[in-house]
């Protein structure tokens, strides 16, 4: 009968050991969490767990006699190989699921507010944000001139900051413009880019976009894509068509790793600061006709992107358009210039 001393290498090499497992499992955990829901995370905890306390009881004899450092050292190498093994398995059973989209709650706060009301909002967001599941990421966009004192707001927070515009350009005599440089330095992680109110009051078409996109990119914000059509062409039936040819000619040009850090936000213009709202079922529609066109290009990753929808979304209406399968939240007016109201959009995800 082989001992204890037969079969175990010595502390040194243990502890080794022990050390690789626990890095494979975190390894194998970083890629298979993003692809579960919080109900399947907490089963695979739950099996990793029972593992622990199976494994703990069947270990107990084969120690005993060992000193009590050498056995925790053994002990500890079991249950890494444990942890590791199901997550190795889960890694299997999800290898070609896509990553759960992320849940957002983005403001686009437009020419309101003065300075220091938008400090005021922006803190008002921060102290009721913990009354939202963390599940969901909350982005603000105020004007430019708020981007610091919000910024400053925001400190400690999740709260993401983002702008509602960028220049063309890089950089250069350009007046009055901002670049996307300047606003990734005030601390922006996300840029609205192609906004209806963009392309109808300042002429923003998709070459100007692309050039936007450009910047957005390179420095290293992510852009919020908004696509939408108006009235007449909802009408004429033709919805459909001009959101595919906003795609087509701006996110079709991305790289495959560009389109990994874009959000789109369906935006029709006939819901925007109207009060009236596409119907849950309307927004289904097309959000899956958007994913459809982003599939052609990109493929599987098209799942993982997140599909916000926007038009007189509010607190009332956010739970029913956001239980739809391609809605992956919603780019917010004007209930985002109250904290509560914003709040309680953010609420409106029961999935
Ligand atoms: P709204 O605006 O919510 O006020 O309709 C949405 C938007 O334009 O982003």
């Amino acid at each position: 009968m082989p001992t204890i001393d037969d079969i175990t290498p010595g502390p040194v090499w243990t502890t080794l050991a022990a050390l690789v497992l626990l890095a494979a499992w975190w390894h194998s955990l970083r890629r298979v969490l993003p692809k579960m829901t919080p109900k399947r995370r907490n089963w695979m905890m739950c099996w990793t767990y029972a593992g622990f306390l199976f494994v703990l009881e069947l270990s107990r004899p084969l120690a005993a006699d060992e000193p009590s450092g050498r056995r925790f050292l053994l002990k500890l190498l079991i249950l890494f190989a444990w942890a590791l093994l199901i997550a190795i398995v889960y890694n299997i059973i999800y290898k070609n699921k896509p990553k759960m989209r992320k849940k957002i709650v983005a403001g686009n706060w437009k020419m309101n507010t003065l300075p220091a009301e938008g400090a005021e909002l922006a803190k008002g967001v921060v102290a009721g944000r913990g009354t939202v599941c963390s599940c969901v990421d909350f982005i603000v966009c105020p004007p430019f001139t708020h981007l610091s004192t919000v910024a400053e707001a925001l400190k400690g927070s999740d709260i993401a900051l983002g702008a509602q515009n960028c220049a063309a350009e890089e950089k250069g005599a350009y007046t009055g413009e901002v670049s996307a440089a300047m606003i990734a330095a005030l601390g922006c992680k996300y840029v609205i880019l192609g906004h209806s109110e963009r392309r109808q009051y300042y002429g923003e078409t998709s070459a100007t976009l692309n050039k936007k996109m450009t910047q957005a990119y390179a420095n290293g914000l992510m852009p919020i894509y908004c696509v939408g059509e108006n009235l007449d062409e909802r009408e004429a039936g033709k919805h459909f068509d001009v959101v595919k040819a906003q795609i087509e000619e701006v996110v079709y040009n991305l790289t495959a790793e560009q389109f990994k850090n874009l959000v789109i936000a369906y935006e029709p213009v006939w819901a925007i600061g109207t009060g009236k709202t596409a119907t849950a079922e309307q927004a289904q529609e097309i959000h899956a006709h958007i994913r459809k066109v982003l599939a052609a290009k990109f493929g599987v990753a098209a799942e993982e992107c997140a599909i916000l929808y926007g038009g007189s979304c509010k607190p009332s209406n956010a739970a029913e358009i956001f239980a739809k399968e391609d809605v992956d939240g919603g780019l917010i007016g004007g209930a985002a210039l109250k904290a509560d109201d914003f709040l309680a959009i953010g609420k409106g995800f029961g999935k």
